[in-house]
């Protein structure tokens, strides 16, 4: 499998594919790869002449740097599950010298009041980063199609409105939420849990599914105070966040619109890790 670590040879390669008129797909990651990931992967795989895969822990994008530094960062094993799923994949692994070429900084977006719903309002200057990192990788990458996981459906419209704002010639492509057996979502993140914690984190899925019933017939605030008074009682899960948003706008529901997308978003906290999930209502 081809490995670079810096974005010249890899630029250099992906020339040659670009000339010959083949396509590519990218799929940007911070590692720690499980099976959402490797979704992603044979999602662009089958719809690219060529797949990239980059594996980056973004320091611009963690507002806490004890989450930073506890990120996991499986790099060997990563390239173990990559080669078996396709050697013909290109990992791009850089550092955070050739990506920042100095101290690493953010560059400030607008994305039109989307940064400022839920993540962004916990996790300030967190998209600002992710905005930063998936421009600086699509330019160097020049992807045809870049697939996006939709557990970070609010990253997910960030990164499609700053490639409409800034005219980018890639197709931003969502792909649906795996799942643990337990019906956890996936993220690199359920790593640092323990045993007990991975099985009881699949209450954050039950509370989403029973959302999702209660949504033809009671009130957005009905169901807001009922998933609050679901975690009150809890000790190892604090809830930080559940909204019912509009899909489009990532606005606060108040008074349900027909013509309207729906989804629920869920950010909880257990042992200093944070978990996200998300739901579509209607
Ligand atoms: O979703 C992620 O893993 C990261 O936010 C991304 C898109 C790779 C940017 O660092």
């Amino acid at each position: 499998m081809p490995i670079f670590y810096g974005k010249a040879p890899l630029m250099d390669y992906l020339k040659s594919i670009k000339d010959s008129q083949k396509t590519i797909g990218f799929v940007p990651t911070m590692g720690a790869l499980h099976e959402g990931h490797l979704a992603l992967m044979k999602k662009s795989l089958q719809e690219n002449d060529t797949t990239v895969v980059s594996i980056f822990v973004n320091p611009t994008q963690f507002n806490n740097p004890e989450d930073l530094e506890k990120y996991p960062r499986t790099l060997e094993e990563d390239i173990k599950k990559l080669t078996n799923l396709d050697d013909s994949i290109i990992l791009y692994a850089p550092t955070v010298e050739d990506i920042y070429d100095g101290k690493p900084t953010s560059q400030s977006f607008d994305f039109d009041g989307l940064e400022n719903q839920m993540e962004g309002k916990f996790r300030p200057g967190h998209f600002n980063g992710v905005g930063t990192i998936v421009k600086r990788l699509f330019e160097i990458v020049t992807p045809n199609n870049a697939y996006f996981g939709e557990k970070d459906f609010q990253q997910l419209q960030i990164v499609k409105k700053m490639v409409s704002k800034n005219k980018l010639q890639v197709k931003v492509v969502g792909c649906p939420i795996h799942r643990e057996a337990n019906n956890l979502a996936m993220s690199s993140r359920n790593e640092r849990l323990t045993p007990q914690e991975r099985e009881q984190a699949s209450l954050i899925y039950k509370i989403l599914r029973t959302a999702k019933e209660k949504f033809s017939k009671d009130s957005t605030l009905t169901i807001s105070k009922w998933v609050q008074k679901a975690f009150e009682n809890n000790t190892q899960f604090t809830l930080e966040y559940f909204t019912i948003a509009d899909e489009a706008t990532l606005l606060t529901c108040t008074r349900k619109n027909k013509t309207k997308k729906y989804r629920a978003f869920i950010a909880v906290i257990v042992n200093n890790i944070r978990l996200i999930d998300t739901i579509s209502l209607n």
